[in-house]
């Protein structure tokens, strides 16, 4: 297989970094070079020095796009991270109770950010249906974004199949999924699907317009950025939360130093400071 050399490396990293925040490290590049490999297949071009060329020229905008779409990592599955889930459903009675104090308005707008292909804004729709009772006449919204333009398509559609789905709990897989006209595959029923929105956006960048989040989750994602880029994403999604917010992160996500304005409440689970 055709490899990247170090300088090569070097300039794919440095773009990608540049781009996404993502920092690939050297021992990523067989995985690195046979992702962009892929690339030169799909627009013809014979060596990675051509093709570094076009991602960094204006007429290659589109193809840069596409280049970040190949080295993406888009593992998830529905209900990763059961315990967030756990969470939620307490986090919903308190928010509930505190509407029926008259402590706050009848509103839960959710943030995805970093959606992949889906299971994740679909997992939180099906538990904003599980508690439609205490939720009933709220303003629900759910937001779903990702910088990459091919998750979001097969995110759109709903379908899915194979390991995504066997932590779904038996009950909610009847209630909330059907068989698809396409053999072998599952499909998010209409009533899940509508209740999310999906975009595209890059986490690096400000969002426009800017949002008052109440819930946002940021989960496996920053695993692959380095502290820099952390600061800065977390600061963009600060910007775009409610002031008594929370974001949830994945397990096992280190953010120590980079976290200004967010208190600790649980490893993966923070709330906006006020002021
Ligand atoms: C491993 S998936 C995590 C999906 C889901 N949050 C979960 O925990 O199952 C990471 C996602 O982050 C997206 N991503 C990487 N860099 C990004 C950026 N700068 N802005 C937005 N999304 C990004 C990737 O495209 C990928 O779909």
């Amino acid at each position: 297989m055709l490899e990247l050399n170090d300088k090569e490396m070097a300039e794919f990293q440095a773009i990608i970094y540049r781009i996404s925040g993502m920092r690939i490290n050297e021992t990523k590049k067989v995985l690195l070079s046979s992702r962009i490999l892929r690339r030169l297949r799909a627009t013809g071009i014979a060596t990675f020095g051509e093709y570094l060329k076009l991602v960094q020229s204006v007429a290659g905008r589109v193809e840069l796009d596409a280049m970040i779409d190949a080295v993406t990592t888009n593992e998830t599955f529905f209900f990763r991270h059961d315990n967030h889930f756990a969470w939620m459903e307490t986090y919903l009675k308190d928010l509930s109770s505190q509407v029926m104090q008259g402590k706050r308005p009848k509103k839960l707008h959710i943030w995805s950010a970093a959606c992949s292909t889906g299971e994740e804004p679909y997992s939180i729709a099906m538990m904003l249906l599980e508690n439609r009772l205490i939720l009933n006449g709220w303003e629900l919204k759910i937001f779903a974004t990702d910088i990459c333009s091919t998750v979001l398509e097969t995110a759109r559609k709903g379908r899915y199949q194979g390991r995504t789905l066997e932590q779904i709990p038996l009950k909610k897989l009847k209630r909330y999924f059907k068989d698809s006209a396409e053999a072998g595959f599952l499909e998010v029923k209409p009533e899940v699907v509508e209740m999310v929105e999906f975009s595209k956006h890059n986490l690096m960048q400000v969002m426009i317009p800017p949002r008052q989040f109440d819930l946002v989750f940021l989960r496996n994602v920053l695993i692959y950025f380095d502290k820099d880029s952390k600061a800065k994403v977390l600061d963009r999604i600060g910007a775009n939360m409610a002031s008594d917010g929370y974001l949830v992160m994945g397990v096992a996500e280190d953010i120590l130093g980079c976290s200004k304005g967010l208190r600790r409440i649980q490893p993966w689970l923070y709330q906006k400071e006020a002021g």
